[in-house]
């Protein structure tokens, strides 16, 4: 994002001009929220786009106009909005109870589906949300090692709570970020990813280490693509050195594939997260994994071990409208092809962007993986063939760049001008529901966008 918004562009003039019940709402938020917004990644100048509703792949602002959606509700709907069986069994549950404060059925056969998909699931425990998954995998694995430190890889999201700061998107020397004691920080280590030899170096050097955490897929669902035989390297290195590992599958997890990243590339991780389609676009997580180790939680089991018990309450653990959503979007995921099909269209969509970015002449590609979207903008002007991208073979700096903020800032106001919401990558996810009218939309939607900018000499 730029620090100051470009007053002259005929883009941001136009995006004015399109959205005025966005802005209107906007004014109104200025003076309720920090920044007017409710997540981070809704911040935008002049302002975010206010939704009315949304259906499949698409959804509609306040001043009634269509976008084509590729944030889908943060990753969390792989079945596109408002499937018709989710918000039947969502329906059904409003009528008979929205928090038991007990046990009920839907916990079983939500539980029961995950450890059925997920291939390292021996036992679950439920969570509000990815954040308090990854907050109990670290406590889980320090409980179990006996151990203080936590790997992590420059640039990967886990949530935002205190452990996993540093080197998400600043502080790549590890001191802790505002409000973060130095005691947490200092017992992260940072690593890059794709880096096997540095990796080994770490795990060598500190022997008090209790995990590594991953996103598998790379950073930021793919935006900096990992190298599957690192991922292999890393969970060889691991056990070898007594290290647990952490598949942080919050976006992957009944993505990639129904069983995750970690049924894609055949890895057993100790510990995996499981957050956003885990619970069907209502709020949930889960820590799921090794039984000796969820033994932790467990009353018994404890009592038996002679070791100290991790306590977790948490008021909507296992919620009975999350786990309603859970059940029938999991229940797809295992009983069709929704990930297959999500992930061909963004196998498709990719190809017809980098083939419309050569006849437009731009250095631009498209890259990702399996059903997410990247739109590389080419900060540093190297000299590529869009067809021929490989964003393996490009340092983080030109994939995360931000010495084009400008560029991007436009793109994204350029193509919700032109009906379509990609995030602040750019880029995004991808739903079953996307079919060829999205990708008709969005290939022409970024023609156009990417005139307008090279109109004003951005591209
Ligand atoms: C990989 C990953 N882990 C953890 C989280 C945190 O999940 P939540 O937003 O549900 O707290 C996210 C959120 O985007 C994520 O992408």
């Amino acid at each position: 994002m730029p620090d100051t918004l470009p007053t002259n562009s005929p883009i941001v003039a136009a995006y004015r001009a399109a959205t005025p019940g966005s802005a209107a709402r906007a004014a109104e938020a200025a003076a309720l929220f920090p920044s007017g917004i409710t997540h981070d990644s809704r911040y935008i100048e002049p302002y975010g786009l206010y939704i009315a509703r949304a259906q499949g792949p698409r959804k509609w602002d306040v001043d009634g106009r269509c976008y084509v959606d590729y944030f889908g509700g943060h990753g969390a709907l792989l079945l596109g909005h408002c499937h018709p069986e989710v918000m039947a069994a969502v329906h059904a549950q409003l009528d008979r109870g929205t928090h038991y404060g007990a046990s009920h059925e839907l916990e079983i056969a939500w539980a029961a589906l995950v450890m059925r998909l997920i291939p390292s699931a021996e036992r679950v425990r439920f969570t509000s949300s990815g954040t308090e998954a990854t907050l109990m995998a670290v406590r889980l694995a320090r409980a179990f090692t006996g151990k203080p430190k936590i790997v992590r890889f420059n640039h990967h999201f886990h949530g935002w709570h205190d452990h996993m700061t540093s080197g998400h998107a600043s502080h790549f020397d590890g001191t802790p970020t505002t409000g973060v004691l130095d005691a947490v920080a200092g017992n992260v280590l940072l690593c890059d990813q794709n880096d096997e030899a540095g990796l080994a170096r770490l795990l060598d050097r500190h022997r008090d280490i209790a995990a590594a955490i991953i996103e598998p897929t790379g950073a930021n669902g793919g935006r900096l693509p990992i190298d599957p035989a690192f991922l292999h390297a890393l969970r060889r290195l691991t056990a070898e050195h007594g290290v647990l590992l952490i598949f942080d599958e919050v976006v992957n997890g009944f993505r990639v594939s129904p069983g995750g990243a970690q049924a894609e590339y055949g890895i057993r991780p100790d510990l995996t997260t499981l957050a956003k389609i885990l619970a069907g676009g209502l709020p949930g997580g889960a820590v799921a994994g090794r039984k000796d180790i969820l033994d932790l939680l467990d009353f018994a089991a404890t009592r038996d071990s002679g070791k100290e018990k991790i306590n977790h309450p948490g008021t909507f653990n296992a919620n009975p409208l999350s786990a309603a959503a859970g059940i029938a979007t999991l229940k797809i995921v295992a009983e069709t092809d929704a990930c297959a099909r999500a992930n061909a269209y963004g196998a498709a969509l990719r190809r017809r962007l980098n083939e419309a970015f050569e006849e437009e002449g731009l250095k631009w590609a498209a890259y990702g993986t399996f059903s997410s979207i990247e739109i590389f903008t080419n900060p540093e002007g190297i000299d590529i063939t869009p067809t021929r991208f490989d964003p393996l073979a490009l340092p983080a700096k030109h994939l995360k760049g931000a010495r084009n903020a400008d560029t991007v800032h436009k793109l994204r106001l350029a193509m919700m001008l032109h009906g379509v919401d990609f995030n602040g990558h750019p880029g995004g996810v991808i739903s079953c529901t996307h079919g060829e009218a999205e990708l008709e939309d969005t290939v022409a939607a970024l023609r156009r966008a990417a005139r307008m900018l090279k109109a004003e000499g951005e591209a």
